[in-house]
């Protein structure tokens, strides 16, 4: 599903520049769980924002479904990530003033869907994660872990093949942790392919496979 060849990333802040990925190769299959782990800075949110194409490498290729999205257009590439890949983050990125089934029709908003029925799939959505009676309820009234539960709903709710987490679970104690992960296994065992950046060893561990990235490179 993923293929990523020779990939590097190169930031440039004024005159100083920073390669924060070196040549990068890495393949995943449809179905697969994969925990991307590593050190602060060695570039596991890079990875991720080119596989999520939240960003462009500098160099390299990426094929996703077999076909080369390294050079898209920047429309090209969101049409792309609204069919297919959901995003989940370690701070929520919800709309604090919104409501929850507002945040979670978000996508389908974007996704040219139509009002009645984005209403109720959100509702859908937020059923599945266990927050069906919080559907009307602004989100800074939830708590971390309902409000990452409305984020798992919002990147669900497209149905995705391609689900990416960054630290999901970096802002929640270890007993909601369990229960986002949980959301996430379960997507991953009705065949949503998987891909969780952590630092947390327990998390790494229930996934199939992890890709350790040390100073932009998969060691
Ligand atoms: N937009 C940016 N501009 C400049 N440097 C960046 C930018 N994003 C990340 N970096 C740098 O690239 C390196 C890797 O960052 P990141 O991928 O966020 O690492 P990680 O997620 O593993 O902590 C870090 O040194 C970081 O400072
Ligand atoms: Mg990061």
């Amino acid at each position: 599903m993923i293929q990523l060849q020779g990939i590097s990333k190169v930031y440039q802040t004024g005159k100083v520049s920073f390669e924060a990925l070196k040549g990068v190769d890495v393949t995943i299959h449809e179905g697969e769980s994969v925990a991307i782990t590593g050190p602060s800075g060695s570039g596991k949110s890079t990875l991720m924002h080119i596989i999520g194409l939240l960003d462009k490498p500098t160099q390299g290729t990426y094929h996703l479904d077999d076909k080369d999205v390294s050079q898209l257009k920047a429309n090209q590439l969101a049409k792309i990530r609204n069919e297919k890949i959901g995003f989940v983050f370690q701070s929520f990125h919800l709309l604090s003033g919104a409501r929850a089934w507002e945040n979670v029709a978000l996508p389908l908003i974007y996704g040219g869907v139509k009002g009645a029925s984005r209403k109720e799939r959100a509702i859908d959505s937020l059923k599945e994660v266990g927050l069906g009676p919080w559907a009307l309820h602004k989100s800074n009234e939830l708590s971390g872990g309902q409000m990452q539960r409305v984020a798992v709903a919002r990147a669900l709710v497209s149905k995705p093949r391609l689900l990416l987490a960054d630290e999901p679970t970096g802002n929640l104690d270890s007993k909601t942790s369990a229960e986002i992960l949980k959301l996430l296994d379960d997507q991953r065992a009705d065949g949503t392919t998987l891909i969780i950046v952590t630092h947390d060893h327990e998390v790494a561990d229930q996934c199939g496979r992890t890709i350790h990235l040390l100073d932009g490179r998969v060691v």
